[in-house]
């Protein structure tokens, strides 16, 4: 198991290339099982999370080529269950519950434990197969979702904590090849959901409105193959700003949408950073020490629960105190108690940090719990004192590619240590 070793106080500066969005490719990569002509992905990211989709798609029957970032897949006769031993390891491989229900009327998945960020149910992407004639039962720790004749109907996707990302996908991917017409009520607006809705569209489906929270999709008989280009990663790009902000001077990140980055860039201006655009790059200068902020996660275009972890790192050190409240995953603080090891100080109550600035931390050997909380130590270092010594980096690798290098090339000094 690898561990990072980050050498706190080097300067950033220069710029960086934004990967393609893992939250994207995901959902994308599983909807080429709703044809059975080949379908080209490219700016898919080389991550952990991808190869298990990837090992999933072939497990299913479905044949993948990958040439660094260009991912081929044609699922000419596939299987509707997928592998127990590969699922199990990410939650969202549970997006392939919706394109199986779609092209082959039936689909069984484990269903998904909680994770370190929280409790992670699945009812809403049920509900939402529900109202397409579906039925589902749980069995042996498996769901399994039937339907006899898949018609549309109306979804209401909105639950008591927000509109669900993966659900609003999983219920678009079977809408598709419904008969007649479906609404998605309360859907989520994020990016990714466009990004999915772009590429359906390109297999010949008929869906409006994504990006809002009501899309309607007409049912059509058949998907054909496609090619598309995946978004850039709007939390990967996020998160090299606020190490900008923590050890930067001038950093630019290139291939990125700033319009997706309108929350963070805004947020990050008011702890009083100079940030400016271009159509596909952003810069950001450093300066000292960030101004105390009040932040709220929200859905899309809200500010990001996946960049909350990021920005309490950043807020360790600002002058005066700030707050930041989790309203999409309430529990989503394991990163918290870490950053008090490196000397932040920080009273957790209910759904909200309290973080007193303090000028300086120290590094320390602090534990990765999950992909954001384990940025967020490795941002944390990048401007503490001595050597931050994250372990269980595995889960940095889920959604980072190549953070070491592409942090090390603007300056950082970041070691990676088999163990
Ligand atoms: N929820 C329910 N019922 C459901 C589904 C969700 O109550 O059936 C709740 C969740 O427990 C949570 C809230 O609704 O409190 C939002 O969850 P959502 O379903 O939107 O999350 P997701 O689709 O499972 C995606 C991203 C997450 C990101 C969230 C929120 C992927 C693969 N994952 O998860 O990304 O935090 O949306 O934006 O797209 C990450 O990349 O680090 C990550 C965790």
């Amino acid at each position: 198991m690898d561990k990072i070793l980050v050498h706190g106080g080097h300067r950033l500066s220069g710029s960086v290339k934004i990967s393609g969005s893992k939250n994207s490719a995901l959902p994308i990569l599983a909807a080429t099982l709703l044809t059975k002509e080949p379908c080209v992905v490219r700016h898919v990211p080389d991550l952990s999370d991808i190869h298990y989709m990837l090992q999933i798609l072939s497990h299913l029957g479905a044949h993948v080529e990958r040439a660094s970032g260009t991912v081929r897949v044609q699922a000419e006769k596939i299987r509707s269950v997928a592998p127990y031993d590969i699922v199990r390891k990410m939650r969202a491989s549970v997006c392939i519950l919706g394109p199986l229900l779609g092209r082959m009327r039936k689909a069984t998945v484990s269903l998904p434990g909680g994770c370190v960020i929280g409790d992670r149910p699945i009812d809403l992407h049920l509900k939402g197969f529900e109202a397409l004639h579906a039925t589902h039962r749980v069995e042996q720790g498996n769901v399994h979702v039937h339907a006899t004749k898949l018609r549309g109907g109306t979804a209401h996707l909105r639950g008591k904590l927000g509109p669900t990302v993966l659900g609003t996908d999983n219920v678009m991917m079977a809408a598709v090849l419904a008969e007649g017409t479906t609404v998605i009520e309360g859907a989520a607006e994020e990016p990714e959901v466009v990004d999915l809705a772009n590429f359906l569209n390109k297999m010949g489906a008929k869906i409006h409105g994504a990006g809002t929270s009501q899309i309607t999709i007409e049912g059509v008989r058949k998907l054909h193959g496609a090619e598309h280009d995946v978004i850039p990663d709007r939390i990967e790009a996020g998160t090299f700003l606020v190490a900008a902000a923590i050890a930067g001077r001038e950093v630019t990140l290139k291939r990125v949408n700033p319009h997706h980055l309108d929350s963070v860039i805004q947020t990050l201006q008011q702890a009083g950073f100079p940030v400016s655009s271009t159509k596909t790059t952003v810069t950001l200068q450093g300066k000292a020490r960030p101004l105390a902020l009040h932040i709220t996660t929200e859905p899309y275009p809200g500010f990001p629960t996946d960049m909350q972890a990021q920005m309490c790192a950043l807020l360790t050190r600002a002058k005066g105190q700030s707050s930041v409240t989790e309203t999409v995953f309430p529990q989503r603080f394991m990163h918290v108690s870490e950053l008090k090891r490196m000397g932040a100080r920080i009273d957790l109550l209910d759904h909200s940090a309290f973080i007193h600035g303090t000028p300086r931390l120290s590094g320390a050997p602090v534990m990765a719990s999950d992909l954001r909380a384990s940025a967020a130590l490795v941002l944390a270092g990048l401007k503490a004192d001595g050597i931050t010594e994250i372990n269980r980096v595995y889960h940095i690798d889920r959604g980072y590619e190549s953070i070491d290098e592409k942090l090390n090339n603007l300056g950082a000094q970041i070691e990676r240590v088999k163990v």
